[in-house]
């Protein structure tokens, strides 16, 4: 047991408050990491401001790069001083889904998510005799962290630690969108709607894999500025163009895959409307709990579909050293993608930010780094 600063949200729709918690010693196949970078995600503001119901209190965050601290009984192939990075899918390999290689769709992880607790249904975390809920079984908003072994994997000693921060979540979801849930083939048109964090990935990946046109759509100048960098051939700033009108003039039929990657009914409805016969919508925003959307049903007769996409269709464990490996020998760009970064304190001040669409993603950098 220990004491730990953590950022703990009480209630929606309120700020965090920087607090000492209690933190008990790993369990069964679980180990303490001291934390040392936390990208902060679109994913944490929508629990913040309300939009992603989850159990409180909560300590949010949810990708992120520690030390490991010490390791509970039965933790195989991971010692004291390991660099790791975290995923917030810990897959259990004995699932349905675990089975079939589809561990991002772990009901195991899922129920720990859904519960927000580790996977003995309990919590390490404490205030008082209150328990706190971990946030996908991560929580990274604190200087210290207990999650499952299956919940991280090793990052070699040459990759600094904020640059693997972002692997777990914004990276692996963008690349995998591509790379895994559609498979873009080379000399496919792609459009990308919401160029954040998450959207960067996504237009760097379709890059990668030779697609073309690119084609970014945001509404926010800066970003479509970022998302050139990052391999878009066209942009769109969609406050201003008719999108779908400039889409055409590009593509003429439409585009082959249109991703929507910002979690808004309308951009998703707007994704269908982008793609053109045979093409494909894939939506890798997190909508609210309780909307819908509505398509022309009459359009499934020209072959159109849209699918889903979780966590990019990842397989963590396999993905990450590929990742790591394209990042060293520099086939693929992190830098750019964190365009700030501040203490544990100042977290309220980069949802902030994000909300207003300030700059790329903030890193959160704790003092023992
Ligand atoms: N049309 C196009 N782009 C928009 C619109 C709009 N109507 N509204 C906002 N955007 C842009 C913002 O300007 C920003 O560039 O969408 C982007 C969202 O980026 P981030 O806030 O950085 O979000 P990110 O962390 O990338 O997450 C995106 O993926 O994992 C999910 O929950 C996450 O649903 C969220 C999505
Ligand atoms: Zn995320
Ligand atoms: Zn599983």
């Amino acid at each position: 047991m220990m004491q730990t600063r953590a950022a703990v949200l009480y209630e929606a729709g309120k700020p965090v408050v920087i607090e000492e918690i209690t933190l008990d010693a790993p369990r069964q196949g679980e180990i303490l990491v001291r934390m040392e970078a936390a990208g902060v995600c679109h994913s944490d503001l929508h629990v913040r401001d309300g939009s992603l119901p989850e159990p409180m209190p909560i300590v949010l965050g949810h990708e992120g790069t520690g030390v490991i601290a010490e390791v509970g009984p039965g933790v195989t192939g991971f010692e004291v001083g390991d660099r790791v990075v975290l995923t917030w899918v810990p897959s259990c390999g004995q699932c349905y889904f675990c089975q079939r290689g589809q561990t991002h769709l772990c009901t195991t992880a899922g129920a720990m998510g859904v519960q927000g607790t580790l996977r003995d249904g309990t919590s390490r975390m404490h205030l008082g005799d209150k328990n706190l809920h971990h946030f996908l079984a991560v929580s990274c908003f604190s200087e210290y962290v207990v999650v499952p072994q299956e919940g991280a994997a090793k990052i070699p000693a040459d990759v600094p630690m904020e640059v693997a921060a972002v692997l777990g979540c914004a990276v692996l979801t963008g690349v995998g969108a591509v790379e895994r849930t559609a498979g873009v083939r080379p000399g496919e048109s792609v459009a990308v709607i919401g160029c954040g964090g998450v959207g960067l990935n996504v237009i760097q990946a379709a890059s990668l894999s030779g697609a073309y046109p690119i084609i970014a759509v945001d509404i926010n100048p800066e970003k479509l500025k970022m998302a050139q960098s990052f391999g878009a051939s066209h942009t769109i700033n969609s406050r201003e163009q008719e999108a779908l009108r400039e889409v055409r003039r590009i593509t003429q039929l439409g585009v082959d895959w249109a991703f929507e990657v910002l979690g808004n009914p309308r951009t998703i409805e707007q994704a269908w409307s982008l793609i053109r016969a045979g093409g494909t919508a894939v939506v890798v925003g997190l909508a609210p709990r309780t909307s819908t959307i509505t398509l022309p049903a009459f359009e499934f007769i020209i072959e159109k579909s849209i699918r889903g996409c979780f966590y990019g269709s990842s397989r963590f464990h396999a993905d990450v050293p590929a990742l790591l490996k394209r990042i060293q020998a520099g086939r693929m760009r992190i830098e750019g993608m964190v365009s700030h970064t501040a203490p544990l304190d100042e977290l309220e001040t980069a949802f902030e930010r994000m909300r207003r669409g300030d700059g790329a993603r903030t890193i959160i950098r704790f003092p023992s780094a």
